[in-house]
């Protein structure tokens, strides 16, 4: 992949997919409204959460500015959410901009230069940040100062800018881009991990409460459990399950109500929806489990590459369900299983549903 590439960054298309995991224009909406508002509400993360309140505390109780903040952690899993919460917990006004919006070292100083002391920089996306904008960035992180360049050409000079001491937090989907200079002049650094189900259940419920839907104990954990780990998911799934208990029901949200709702959206038990399905059947039952190669695959499901590899290979990967393997791709025992169907090593035929039927099913 070409990492010079703007397009290399983006999320792939993948339609407006439910369990996908950037945020859409409802979500955004929506997302202000259900953000925690500080630590004591924020829920699971229960390591960054204790370090970054040690972190916090000590800085308040020194009447410092707080070290700089760098959260890592796949989409949805609360890094601005985390970042919001820092400047509240500091009573520190926040700034909030993108690694893409600054494109020019110009813009970085531009902004540093007005920041008031003690103030959040939230630097999302920090690892799409241009060259000179970083190489500025060191310095103001490090030494509280930046080089301004004034004029073009042999007759530009450097003025020095002395910066109020700020608290920079950056985000990042992916740590492993950032430069270690950079990665090295964070105090703290915050990975946030894919929630458990029992967590991802408490969203759910403190999310219905401020949505004002009524939820069972059973109906959370359904959504919980279709959520892939991920409290932005498990908020959508939300507010399409109230929707059908609202149509088809009395509003109330009962394990039943979910679990019927999520079928009509074509989420799964396990939080697939029809793309991963769709890329698991094949490999089970066109390529006997594989391996196959990505291209193949991808055909067969009549979709790209790109769609499959990005869109849904990482999560199958990550449920244990699919592995990339130099010779292809392979189902795993769990995939059989999940989709109800025998390998033919086991089964004798090449796929058998539920193993109640092993032999003719889909013609030898
Ligand atoms: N720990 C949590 N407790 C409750 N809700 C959470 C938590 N983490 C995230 N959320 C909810 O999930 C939504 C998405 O979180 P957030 O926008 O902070 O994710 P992000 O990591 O910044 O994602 P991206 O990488 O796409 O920017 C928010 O609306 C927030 O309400
Ligand atoms: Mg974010």
């Amino acid at each position: 992949m070409n990492w010079d590439d703007e397009s290399a960054y983006a999320t792939p298309p993948a339609g407006d997919r439910l369990v996908g995991t950037t945020a859409d224009g409802e979500d955004q909406a929506v997302e202000a409204a259900l953000r925690p508002k500080d630590l004591g509400e924020f829920i699971g993360q229960e390591r960054v959460r204790e370090q970054l309140d040690l972190v916090l505390k000590a800085a308040r109780a020194r009447g410092a500015t707080a070290d700089h903040v760098l959260l890592s952690g796949a989409p949805g899993l609360g890094k601005t959410t985390l970042s919001m919460i820092i400047a509240a917990e500091m009573g520190a006004p926040i700034r909030i901009t993108s690694g893409p919006a600054i494109q020019h070292a110009g813009d970085l100083a531009a902004i540093l230069s007005s920041l008031t002391e003690g103030e959040v920089l939230f630097l999302d996306e920090i690892h799409r940040m241009s060259r000179p904008a970083e190489e500025m960035l060191y310095m103001a992180m490090e030494d509280f100062r930046v080089d301004v360049i004034v004029g073009k050409g042999p007759g530009a000079t450097a003025i020095p800018l002395e910066l109020p001491p700020f608290t920079l937090v950056g985000a990042t989907t992916r740590a492993g881009l950032l430069p270690p200079p950079l990665r090295d002049r964070f105090g703290f650094t915050g990975h946030m991990e894919f929630y458990a189900p029992a967590e991802l259940q408490r969203v759910v419920h403190r999310s219905a409460r401020l949505l004002d839907v009524e939820i069972d104990e059973k109906g959370a954990a359904e959504i919980a459990g279709r959520s892939r780990g991920t409290p932005r998911i498990a908020n959508r799934l939300l507010r399409r399950v109230r929707d059908y208990a609202q149509v088809k029901a009395d509003g109330v949200i009962t394990q039943e109500i979910a679990a019927q709702a999520l079928q009509v959206y074509e989420v799964d038990g396990r939080g697939l929806d029809r793309l991963d399905r769709a890329v698991l059947t094949a490999l089970l039952k066109l390529f006997g489990g594989g391996p196959v190669g990505l291209s193949t695959l991808a055909v067969a499901v009549g979709e790209e590459r790109e769609t499959v590899e990005e869109v849904a290979e990482p999560f199958l990967v990550r449920e244990g369900l699919l592995a990339r393997t130099p010779r292809g791709r392979v189902a795993t025992p769990a995939a059989w299983s999940h989709l109800g169907l025998v390998p033919p090593q086991q089964g004798g035929g090449r796929a058998g549903a539920g193993g109640s039927d092993q032999h003719g099913l889909f013609g030898e």
